[in-house]
């Protein structure tokens, strides 16, 4: 087990493997030409985007002593934040637990358990707050009865937005300025991070949120959702709702269109998130020529080979209908619920809404 200090041999150490992933310039139609956007190809880094979380937050806690060494983590994930804890675990010498539901991708199961990780699969999601809700029941649970558990609760813990320092100091040496960074948001960990270390560079920049449909964050009601990674059933404290200058809500049949032709023409591609981020940042260079956009592409298409990738899957889930190339305009998070693509120019935090009109 590695122990979190260099090996004596001057071998690179384990987290020397994560960071410095590369920036690729994408101008393939999406589905239309635009001027091209640049992203951050977070797959490149060992665990994918959430590392960088991951080692945050474990190692913020050891340094106030949360965390005992040796001490096991326990943390609700649909996938992403699983892998970068099986990563920083292994790194710093901490077993790792991690909750996850009956809807996780079989490929990522495997990984998890793969990388010495123990899964706990919730079996049924709760009544009002969907797997979410059922994943951090059954984490209470885990908790009570692992002694000394730490649980990094990575959708309210603000150590999550500080692990993308890195990234956004690798960026201000990948682009030349950033006037639009467009970011899909699950905890809001990564677009609250880059946004505020993004800013003292570039003070102008706007910040464009892409969620799914069906999700809660930004004031839409609660639904079923087949995308994941972005997205939630809850409210997570993480998001920096006054950092954002606009919301997109987009669907699974135009995430999908997207990853694939990603895939075919740029052969950077990846998941949901990716999809839906890379819809939006083609969108917003074509209707804003000239403007420096980028985006990170949170993890990399192999987890999502028997989904986004599978005609059977995306059949079987209407996936192939024809996909929008511009959002419908909505002028309040909640005055309509969306279920395709759509765009909203006043963003809120729905626990703090103020009256809006009907
Ligand atoms: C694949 C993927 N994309 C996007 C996100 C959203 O990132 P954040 O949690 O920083 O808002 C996540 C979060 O878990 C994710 O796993």
């Amino acid at each position: 087990m590695l122990t979190g200090h260099p090996p004596a041999t001057g071998a690179p150490h384990l987290l020397d493997l994560l960071g410095r992933s590369p920036v690729a310039f994408v101008d393939t139609p999406l589905p239309h030409p635009h001027g091209g956007f640049h992203a951050k190809v977070e797959y490149l880094n060992p665990g994918g985007m959430k590392a960088r979380a991951a080692v945050a937050m474990l190692q913020a806690a050891r340094q106030r002593g949360d965390l005992r060494p040796g001490a096991t983590v326990v943390e609700s994930t649909s996938g992403t934040l699983g892998i970068g804890l099986a990563f920083a675990g292994q790194a710093l010498g901490h077993p790792v637990i991690l909750v996850v539901d009956r809807e996780i991708e079989r490929p990522m199961r495997a990984l998890l358990t793969a990388y010495g990780a123990t899964v706990v699969e919730v079996e049924q999601p709760h009544p009002v707050g969907g797997w979410q809700q059922a994943r951090l029941d059954r984490l209470a649970e885990v908790l009570a009865r692992v002694p000394d558990a730490y649980w990094p609760d990575q959708y309210h813990n603000p150590d999550n937005a500080t692990g993308y320092r890195t990234l956004a100091a690798e960026l201000t040496g990948q682009v030349e300025a950033v006037d639009v960074l467009v970011c899909s948001v699950g905890t809001g960990g990564h677009s609250a991070g880059l946004a505020r270390a993004l800013r003292r560079h570039w003070p102008d920049m706007r910040l464009v949120g892409v969620d799914t449909v069906g999700s809660t964050i930004f004031g839409q009601p609660a639904r079923p959702r087949l995308m994941r990674g972005l997205g939630s059933s809850i409210f997570p404290r993480n998001v920096d709702y006054a950092a954002f200058d606009e919301v997109h809500w987009v669907g699974p049949v135009e995430a999908v269109d997207t990853c694939r032709r990603l895939a075919r023409s740029a052969f950077v591609t990846g998941g949901w998130s990716t999809g839906a981020v890379a819809r939006v940042a083609a969108w917003t260079s074509r209707m804003q020529p000239g403007a420096r956009v980028v985006t990170i592409f949170p993890d990399g298409p192999h987890r999502y080979l028997d989904s986004i990738f599978d005609d059977a899957f995306c059949a079987t889930h209407g996936l192939f209908a024809p996909a929008p190339g511009h959002p419908i305009e909505i002028p309040y998070p909640n005055a309509v619920e969306v279920t395709r693509w759509s765009r909203c120019r006043t963003v809120l935090d729905p626990l703090c809404r103020v009256a809006v009109p009907a």
